[in-house]
């Protein structure tokens, strides 16, 4: 019989549950993720390991938290805030007064996703005349550009990367360009291996053509400028260069601000102008809105705030110092290790590595490494790219790197013994026959319970081991590797309705 009083499920107790169990709960929740601190985890997490960091940051997410960025009126600490991120991200990235580009402006996003959305959107609201809008993007663009063009039905054009320099051909990007072309992208640094575009030349082309150019700084924007103060040879990539016309520089990566901010900077505000949405038309409150997000926690935007205060110019020098010197150590491991190679020489916070012809089994590679506590992440071969390990590299593995090389070079010793993955016959047919269409629930089902994958209510939702998830994945094409991990993922999203206060 349904008890009509009690109505607690999942997340909601029937009758409350006192603050200190709440907490209790989330610790041991929290106690199944990776470790966000400790310089062993190469993906997700931005941690400079400074000490009393944390701490302010959470402080300053409290103090503005339920403060709303709706409206900038009623919450000029949250417009102050945001301005001042906008100025510090502005100047870091070769604007504002005194520079060739005066007059920067921007807005705080949530991330780099939200802010590339808003560029593709903004470069397309600019020419409303143009029907049938497009951008054009290199190979290693971030997937966020696909994610824009895909919300804002806009075609994308993809332009090749060389398998040497991975790196764009600038003749190719002009090649590209139509007509119907509202923006054409670069990445500095990209994600996936950390090489910085030809900027300047992709920028010109763009200009000649009447082009916006967005630099996608997302991941390294806030690190090459320190790196190249440091003596790293870094290509010229800000609003120094003519023909930039907005740039994206994710705060919560390595401004090593909690996540939830990004910023979007223009180069002049009529640049800007498209990227506001503005509605009166209804009887309730003019919206008025810069970024996606209508109502916006003050919480992110605090604490990314404190975070720039209290590291500071300084601060944020030394760090990229110990991050560059921890890249080298890294490198370095792997060049001595026979069997691996450097997909390209670090030029910014990432390394990443391949197997020559005759090494190991990368995703049996990447599980050995797990298992010694090196949290890393495996890239699938694309286009002529092989397969590759991806480490992003921030502060806090500085003082790690001394064990990496000896775990690397017994990891890679136990993934050759281990021998390839073995995909199991059936399974391989069916990553190289099926097409995304034909995958049924059942089929999916069967495929995710072969793969040890969304558990039993109770069970683990991933097996410990991914290699032989990842290897299935890599010899899927692309569009079934999409249709699979929705599913995949869909798997895992179930609601959970027990309670058990
Ligand atoms: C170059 C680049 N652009 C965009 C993004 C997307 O950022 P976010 O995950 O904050 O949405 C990333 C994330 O890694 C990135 O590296």
């Amino acid at each position: 019989m349904i008890d009509e009083n009690r109505v607690g499920a999942g997340a909601l107790s029937a009758a409350g549950v006192p603050a200190e169990q709440v907490l209790a709960e989330i610790r041991e929740l929290r106690a199944a993720d990776r470790p966000t601190h400790g310089g062993r985890l190469f993906a997700y997490v931005y941690d400079p390991a400074v000490p009393g960091l944390d701490e302010l940051a959470a402080a300053a997410h409290r103090e503005s938290a339920h403060v709303n960025g709706l409206d900038p009126t009623a919450f000029p600490s949250l417009l102050a805030m945001e301005n001042a991120l906008v100025g510090a991200a502005g100047r870091v990235l070769g604007g504002g007064p005194g520079t060739t580009a005066p007059d920067v402006v921007g807005s705080v996003t949530s991330g780099g996703t939200e802010s590339l959305i808003l560029a593709v959107k903004t470069a397309r609201d600019a020419h409303p005349e143009i029907t049938a809008p497009r951008i054009v993007v290199p190979a290693s663009a971030h997937a966020a550009f696909a994610k824009a063009a895909h919300y804002l039905r806009v075609a994308l054009d993809v332009v090749p990367v060389s398998p040497d320099t991975l790196r764009p051909d600038p003749a190719a990007m002009a090649a590209a360009i139509r007509p119907e072309t509202v923006l054409v992208a670069c990445s500095a640094p990209s994600y996936a291996h950390g090489v910085v575009d030809p900027v300047a030349e992709i920028a010109a082309v763009a200009a000649a053509a009447g082009v916006r150019c967005h630099v996608d700084a997302c991941f390294g924007g806030w690190t090459l400028p320190y790196l190249r103060r440091l003596g790293t040879p870094v290509p010229e990539f800000d609003f120094a260069v003519p023909g930039v016309t907005s740039i994206s520089v994710d705060l919560h990566k390595y401004a090593y601000a909690p996540k939830g901010v990004s910023v979007l900077l223009h180069r002049d505000a009529a640049l800007r102008a498209p990227q506001y949405f503005a509605y009166a038309d209804w009887p309730g409150y003019t919206m008025i809105n810069p970024v996606i997000a209508s109502t916006r926690s003050g919480g992110p935007i605090a604490a990314a705030y404190a975070t720039l205060r209290h590291l500071g110019d300084a601060g944020y020098l030394a760090l990229a110092e110990r991050t560059r010197d921890a890249v080298a150590g890294l490198a370095d491991a792997v060049r001595g290790v026979d069997g691996l190679r450097l997909m390209a020489e670090p030029e910014s916070t990432v390394v990443c590595f391949t197997a020559t012809e005759c090494g190991p089994d990368l995703f049996v590679l990447v599980d050995e490494l797990t298992a010694r506590g090196w949290h890393t992440q495996p890239q699938l071969s694309y286009a002529g790219l092989p397969a590759s390990v991806h480490l992003t590299v921030t502060a806090s593995v500085a003082p790690r790197v001394g064990e990496f090389g000896p775990d690397l070079a017994d990891a890679v010793s136990a993934a050759r013994a281990a021998g390839p993955v073995q995909l199991p016959a059936e399974l391989a047919a069916l990553a190289g026959a099926l097409t995304p269409d034909a995958l049924t629930p059942e089929l999916v089902a069967g495929l995710a319970a072969g793969l040890g994958m969304g558990g039993e209510p109770d069970g683990a939702p991933l097996p410990e081991r991914m290699a032989v998830v990842n290897t299935l994945l890599d010899a899927a094409p692309p569009a079934l590797r999409e249709r699979l991990l929705v599913e995949f993922v869909g798997l895992l999203q179930r609601p959970t309705w027990g309670s058990d206060d």
